[in-house]
């Protein structure tokens, strides 16, 4: 059998599927592994150090794709490299399923088997796989430095002979996996934390922080949907939130927003009247840019001052920790190729629900229902 690490393609991407660290128990089954020319380079894995775990180093890409049985990537592939990769060839990564599903359609129709880390289902015994929320601790930790370097003022309180110095206010909104390491970090530099969802069981991890947790009545509606993640929300009850987030903001010097809904677009939570109301200087980070953002002035990709208050929305910010994101990453994969490959052979059983959850299709046939029900209307769509 022979992996294929690829070199990222998608703009701005840095990380890198599996690192030299992550090949000792794939060899030691007896797994060839093959690496395109600076695969890892970005994420401090330089081709010497995969030479030295038992790899071999390639620059021909698409002899690559042709050969390979399996194919763990942080990003889909392109539909060009979709087209050359073999019939039953296996693809590990964040495909985006559900919010791109027609990207897919080439690797299908190829006899592809994909499998994406945003469906792996969210059990215990999967928690070791879950790329998801690896990135959303590095993502949250990230949006507090990004804030903190704009921000043109001290995050701790001190005092000093010259004076006392407040310290920051920073407004955490959605406290998942991202908002509640954005607490941790933003409380670890000192500043005064508050945090909002529409989930009643984040309050208690939000205090466990030293934040403080804002409620807001939402007359006992389920505001939780399957698997931990929070239900779409009706206008009505989002717009009990809209009003304490401008009420909030008003004295918020950082405020960074992550919530989301999985496979919908992000709520609209942060009006004009929001921003508007956080004094000049205010930094505002839109973790949910990838799904349209939380803020409706959002451009997803585009950092922009509005009216002396920064927002930035962006796209990929765990690229902006290779390394540690790639650690990371490498290891969920890792954890998850040890369900589909075993004594060195490809052995995918689909009655394993960690499987069957996180697979879209199987040897060119969607397996997924949910992806599986996006693909038909994405193909009975006339073009
Ligand atoms: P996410 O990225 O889908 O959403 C982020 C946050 O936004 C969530 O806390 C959600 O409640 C919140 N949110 C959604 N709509 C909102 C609205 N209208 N107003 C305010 N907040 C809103 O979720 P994430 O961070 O991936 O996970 C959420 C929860 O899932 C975790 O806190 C945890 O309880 C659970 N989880 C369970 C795992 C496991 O059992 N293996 C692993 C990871 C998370």
């Amino acid at each position: 059998m022979l992996i294929g690490i690829l070199k990222e393609t998608s703009p701005g991407e840095t990380r890198v599927a599996l690192l030299p660290e992550s090949l000792k128990s794939l060899r030691a089954q007896g797994i060839d592994i093959a690496v395109e020319t600076g695969a890892g380079t970005a994420a401090g894995a330089a081709d010497q150090a995969y030479i030295d775990a038992g790899a071999t180093i390639t620059a021909d890409r698409n002899a690559l794709l042709a050969s390979a049985d399996l194919l763990p990537a942080v990003n889909a592939l392109d539909s060009a490299d979709q087209a050359r990769v073999k019939s039953g060839a296996v693809v590990i990564g964040f495909l985006r399923p559900l919010d791109a599903p027609a990207a897919l359609t080439t690797a299908i129709a190829q006899g592809a088997t994909l499998f994406s880390m945003e469906l792996i289902p969210r059990i215990s015994r999967a928690q070791s796989m879950d790329a998801l929320s690896s990135m959303a601790t590095v993502s949250g930790y990230k949006a507090v430095i990004m804030a903190a370097d704009r921000l043109p003022r001290l995050f701790p309180m001190l005092m000093t002979a010259a004076g006392t110095i407040p310290p920051a206010r920073v407004f955490v909104i959605g406290a998942g996996v991202a908002g509640l390491q954005a607490i941790a970090t933003a409380r670890r530099l000192g500043a005064v934390v508050e945090a909002y969802d529409v989930r009643a069981a984040a309050g208690e991890q939000v205090r466990s922080l030293g934040a403080k947790f804002l409620d807001v009545d939402l007359g006992g509606i389920a505001t939780e949907g399957g698997g931990g993640y929070a239900a779409e929300l009706s206008e009505e009850a989002l717009d009990r939130g809209r009003d304490l987030i401008t009420k909030t903001a008003s004295h918020t010097d950082v405020l960074i927003t992550t919530a989301q809904v999985p496979g919908r677009p992000a709520p609209r939570l942060i009006r004009r009247d929001a921003i508007e109301a956080m004094r000049p200087g205010s930094v505002l980070v839109d973790l949910a840019a990838p799904a349209g953002g939380n803020c409706e002035l959002t451009q997803p990709g585009v950092t922009q001052d509005i009216g002396g208050v920064t927002l930035f929305a962006p796209l990929n910010l765990p690229a902006a920790v290779p390394v540690h994101a790639s650690m990371l990453y490498a290891k969920n994969v890792l954890n998850f190729l040890g369900l589909i490959v075993k004594k060195g052979e490809l052995t995918i059983d689909l009655a394993d629900e960690v499987l069957a959850g996180a697979c879209v299709a199987h040897q060119g046939k969607p397996v997924n229902p949910r992806v599986a029900k996006l693909l038909e209307s994405v193909q009975s769509t006339p073009t």
